[in-house]
């Protein structure tokens, strides 16, 4: 069977004419090139191996990303750079000659925009600046935000190396549930939610001189709330000062709400990159970007690769198939290091992908959306792009918020093409067609304010004593309907009165750094005295859905040892008794892996655990168990999630409230009970609406803890008698 071949056909930028033709001479084959291989016979020759055993993707050149470096200009590559002195690095970042001129900019406006490429040194350097400069003097600190934890945390780190200080000393970072940071911490880098809930404790920031708000071109939820207040703070803090830094994105907008300040831009370092599409659509990208990393390994000049996926399940996966087609492989290709890259990694293995690739090897890194502005790897020619990033939406209407994978926009897609051209000329593989770019890309991402739930938020706003929140000065306002829903839910779960007040309720709720559903959940453990049970499993759904893994040659023995954690009641109760089970082991690691269960999210559920334990007095709330009674358990989760409600009807599950058609995601300990009621905890949508960790319930329980939310009669059921036929089995069925 002949392999498929990636043809990559060139075309240069050039008269609309002219590129027509070499697209069509591109799309006949005519101009196929295969990798741009100089030395053709030997490259072919190591074609040929991929080929053996590997399907091949088409790729066209039809593009190119215009740099402003001459393409021949001399490569800095990233060992040459470590070699040098910490310094000499800082010194040749494009940030650098602009340093006095920037620090003046900052000395007489309030406000200052900075735009400046990916790897500029805004995100490293400036804070480092202001810091030489004095802006910390008298105990006064200077806050960087980064939408992204693994971000934060990286960053911190590198500037602690450059200032020679142990990270958590003048230099930390503070991200949900890890605190690395002191009393003399004066650079604190922190996600955008952290510098927001500092806002709780001190509404005026008044321990701040600086607050930078980085990547706001990334317009994360956090962040446009972040605009808001700190706007309103500039105007009683005159002496305060505010940084909006940004890749070369959305600046004029930036400028124009914070009263046309003025906008400092940093010029760019970037070299061409020449963009390459696939000549037909890939229907498995993930398979897809396997086969092109070792094409682009077997034929390409040095340089390491850059793939963009959606999430840390894609990643491993991917990483797991690329490590596994080397070893095959063996000693027919050269050594291939393969680097993943996303929120949930622990650091040690985040630290890995900045490490320089050792001679003769090449480094693929798997990274996800955060590599896209907010890391800068060295030594990246090649970028990888399918296309895809992981996007939430919200349907007011519903109530519904899901995880969904989607196209990235055309300006996520340039910013990824853009990562290649940084030490030399590079070039992007793109997973799609020039079509698909062309017709079906947005042009940029929709601002998570429009596509997200506002619960969490609106909850703070109120607790900062924001009442209208109709007319709070957004960038780019939310949705009326979500601003109202969000109202309502706050309302069903105690936390507003029917004045739009904060109660006392809400008031703790908003302590708790978790959503208003979860924190509804552990203050309602008081009552049903289980904080103990409520605890363990608030830190369990934190951690996300990798506490089991499956190594593909184990799968068995995987399943196996998840079925023997189930307990009858669901999947709640299932993440309790495996992290109860863990916990009578004195935390092992052994007992781990010998029960497939991850130790790493297992380590930072005990984390998070400990912290929103620390919380507990804050709240009033007492440390109880439910000795077993695991009714009480349940309840306690109904009190929190009954807005998550689905029952079985003829046609299947269906939202209580709602009406929408929903599924069992297959992974549940419920898939096969299929029980009358139950809650969910949240909606995934992939083929289908899939309800993760479901729980069983009564619905008398609705009415005990929701009484002004059901009505008795909502909850009847009239197809109690007969149950549907062909829906999955019915509790019943299975006797
Ligand atoms: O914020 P911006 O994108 O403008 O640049 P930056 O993050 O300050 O990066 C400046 C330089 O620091 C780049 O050359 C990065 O490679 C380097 N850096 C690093 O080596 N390790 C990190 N964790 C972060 C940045
Ligand atoms: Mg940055």
């Amino acid at each position: 069977q002949p392999a498929r071949t990636v043809d990559i056909v060139e075309e240069e930028s050039g008269a609309p004419g002219e590129e027509q033709r070499r697209w069509e001479e591109a799309q006949l084959g005519a101009a196929s090139l295969k990798f741009g291989a100089r030395d053709a016979a030997a490259q072919e020759a190591k074609y040929q191996l991929v080929l053996e055993e590997d399907e091949t993707i088409e790729f066209v050149r039809a593009a190119q990303l215009q740099g402003d470096e001459e393409p021949s200009g001399p490569p800095l590559s990233a060992q040459a750079q470590q070699k040098e002195s910490i310094q000499a690095v800082r010194r040749s970042l494009p940030v650098f000659p602009f340093r006095e001129e920037l620090l003046a900019a900052i000395a007489n406006h309030q406000v200052l925009i900075i735009e400046g490429e990916t790897g500029s040194g805004k995100t490293t350097q400036i804070p480092q600046y202001l810091f030489e400069e004095g802006y910390t003097k008298k105990g006064m600190k200077i806050a960087c935000t980064q939408p992204r934890r693994v971000a934060a945390m990286s960053v911190a780190a590198r500037v602690a190396r450059e200032m020679g200080v142990k990270l958590g000393n003048e230099v930390g970072y503070s991200i949900r549930f890890e605190d690395c940071t002191s009393e003399r911490t004066v650079l604190r880098y922190m996600t955008d939610g952290m510098l927001l809930r500092e806002f709780l404790s001190e509404p005026d920031l008044a321990s701040y001189s600086v607050v930078m708000v980085d990547e706001a071109h990334e317009r994360t939820l956090h962040t446009d709330i972040l605009f808001g207040l700190i706007k309103d703070v500039a105007r009683f803090r005159p002496e305060l000062k505010v940084l909006v830094a940004s890749a070369t994105l959305d600046t004029a907008r930036f400028s124009a709400f914070f009263d046309d300040a003025p906008v400092f831009r940093i010029p760019g370092r970037r070299f061409p990159v020449d963009i390459f599409y696939t000549k037909a659509p890939e229907a498995d990208y993930l398979e897809a970007c396997v086969v092109s990393v070792l094409q682009i390994h077997v034929t390409q000049p040095p340089g390491d690769i850059l793939v963009f996926l959606t999430g840390q399940e894609e990643i491993e996966a991917a990483c797991e198939m690329l490590q596994d087609r080397c070893r095959r492989l063996g000693s027919k290709i050269r050594e291939l290091l393969v680097l993943p890259i996303y929120a949930n990694l622990p650091s040690d293995m985040q630290a890995r992908i900045f490490q320089p690739t050792p001679p003769g090897a090449r480094k693929v890194v798997v990274a996800t959306n955060i590599a896209e502005t907010s890391l800068t790897i060295e030594g990246i020619i090649y970028v990888l792009d399918p296309g895809f990033c992981k996007q939430k939406s919200y349907n007011p209407r519903t109530g519904m918020e899901s995880l969904t994978v989607t196209p990235c926009s055309k300006a996520s897609a340039n910013q990824r093409a853009g990562r290649a051209g940084r030490v030399a000329a590079g070039k992007c593989f793109r997973l799609y067609t020039a079509w698909a770019y062309q017709h079906e890309l947005e042009e940029t991402t929709v601002p998570e304010i429009q596509r997200t739930s506002l619960g969490n938020v609106v909850l703070l706003l109120k607790s900062l004593g924001i009442h209208d929140l109709m007319h709070f000065d957004f960038l780019d306002p939310p949705p009326y309907e979500t601003l109202l829903l969000a109202l309502e839910q706050l309302y069903a779960l105690g936390a507003l009165n029917h004045l739009g007040e904060l109660t006392t309720s809400g008031r703790k709720m908003a302590e708790l750094p978790v959503d208003p559903m979860l924190s509804k959940m552990i203050l309602a453990s008081e009552k049903y005295s289980c904080s103990e049970e409520i605890l363990t499993v608030a830190a369990m759904l934190s951690v996300n859905n990798s506490i089991f893994y499956r190594p593909k040659d184990k799968v068995v023995h995987a399943d196996n040892a998840r079925v023997n954690f189930f307990l009858p009641g669901g999947d709640h109760l299932v993440l309790l008794n495996v992290y109860t089970q863990w916990a009578e082991s004195g935390y092992s690691s052994q007992w781990c892996y010998e029960n497939f269960v991850q130790f790493r999210s297992m380590r930072r559920a005990r984390d998070v655990r400990e912290q929103l334990e620390g919380l507990l007095e804050r709240v009033e709330v007492g440390l109880t168990s439910c000795q077993g009674d695991y009714v009480r358990v349940r309840k306690a989760i109904t009190s929190g999630y009954f807005y998550h409600t689905a029952r079985m009807t003829r046609s299947g599950y269906r939202t209580v409230k709602q009406q929408q058609t929903v599924f069992i995601h297959p992974n549940s300990s419920l898939f096969e009970q299929q029980p009358r009621w139950l809650l969910y905890h949240e909606l995934v949508l992939t083929t289908k609406e899939f309800m993760r960790q479901v729980l069983e319930i009564e619905s008398s329980w609705l009415l005990e803890v929701a009484p002004h939310y059901y009505k008795a009669k909502e909850l009847e059921d009239p197809h109690a008698k007969k149950m549907p036929k062909k829906v999955g089995k019915t509790r019943e069925e299975l006797g």
